[in-house]
């Protein structure tokens, strides 16, 4: 049996516009790195975190990937020593998935390390209460594509159901991530309880339109459907500059352009690379023009999610 471990889980784009909570899809960079160790003691420890500017906790308790590892030894009645290196390599705070990616880059090393007790899928439900943990909420749209890859449907949350969708080659997302923090529980708290059936009816629309889009690679059916009527109307205000950067993502060739799940990163979906990094450049230069500076990354659709990398 293996003794250590070092996994890789990527940033993801959740909501990707009209699929609140059940639309999101997998970036090939950046993402998390967790190494992990069997130790003789009983605990899950973390002995270090890089890469988050000292802001998350070593507290086993407070951080997701502990607090999701310790669940699944629970889950086995196995007090089982375990000891984790985070090294976070995208920006906390940022709308790129970040808690999601540490939670299933832990669970991956430890089932693993275990002898796959589960099969990848099953791990679902364990990485979505590490979102708890870290915002309040058990949403999928992060987790399922960064452990399983692609772009990810979750049909239903009770029962847990989740289905890739097939996406064209061609497609590209770009991801601007201003220097700026946003809490994903303050952006989720601007969300109504209830919408009107009005607005439900051009959302389901939409939803449904990109999904065939995807599946037929209609790009003009894409296009069409990447609009937000329930999140991003009500969003939008906490991200300044959210309307220009979406309009140069739009007037530089964008397929469509959105918040990149709670912000404040924003993503664009484009036909091909070439398009992609003119609209990446047409986006950054907004921030950069309010001295705001942005991390950009520009990347296909990662269809592999978590992978084992050392
Ligand atoms: N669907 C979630 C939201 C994603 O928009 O709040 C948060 O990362």
């Amino acid at each position: 049996m293996l003794s250590s471990i070092k996994v890789f889980a990527p940033a993801t784009v959740a909501n990707v516009a009209c699929g609140f909570d059940v639309l999101g899809f997998a970036l090939h960079h950046p993402g998390d790195e967790v190494i992990m160790k069997l130790a003789d003691h009983k605990q899950v420890i973390i002995k270090e975190i890089t890469g988050d500017d000292g802001k998350l906790s070593l507290q086993a308790e407070k951080n997701t990937v502990s607090v999701t590892v310790q669940q699944y030894l629970n889950f086995f009645g196995l007090a089982q020593g375990v000891e984790i290196w985070l090294h976070k390599k995208m920006p906390l705070g940022s709308g790129l998935g970040s808690s999601a990616a540490s939670a299933v880059a832990g669970l991956v090393a430890i089932n693993e390390l275990l002898g796959r007790l589960k099969p990848t899928a099953d791990l679902l439900p364990w990485a979505m209460e590490g979102e708890r943990v870290a915002c309040g909420s058990a949403h999928a749209d992060n987790v399922a594509p960064s452990l399983l890859g692609g772009m990810v449907l979750v049909r239903s949350y009770s029962p847990l159901a989740v289905c890739k969708i097939p996406v064209p080659a061609e497609l590209v997302a770009v991801v601007v991530n201003p220097h700026l923090e946003l809490s994903t529980a303050v952006s989720r708290g601007v969300l109504p309880k209830e919408i009107k059936l009005s607005t439900a009816v051009k959302q389901w629309g939409n939803v449904g339109g990109l999904v065939a889009g995807f599946c037929t690679s209609n790009f003009d059916l894409i296009s069409q459907s990447l609009q937000d009527h329930v999140a991003e109307p009500l969003r939008a205000c906490l991200i300044p500059h959210f309307q220009a950067v979406k309009q140069a993502a739009l007037d530089s060739g964008a397929l469509g352009s959105s918040i990149s799940g709670a912000g404040p990163s924003i993503f664009a979906l484009c036909r091909g690379e070439e398009s992609a990094q003119k609209v990446a450049k047409a986006m950054s230069k907004v921030f950069e023009n309010e001295q705001i500076g942005c991390n950009v990354y520009v990347s296909a659709i990662n269809q592999e999610g978590a992978k084992i990398i050392g």
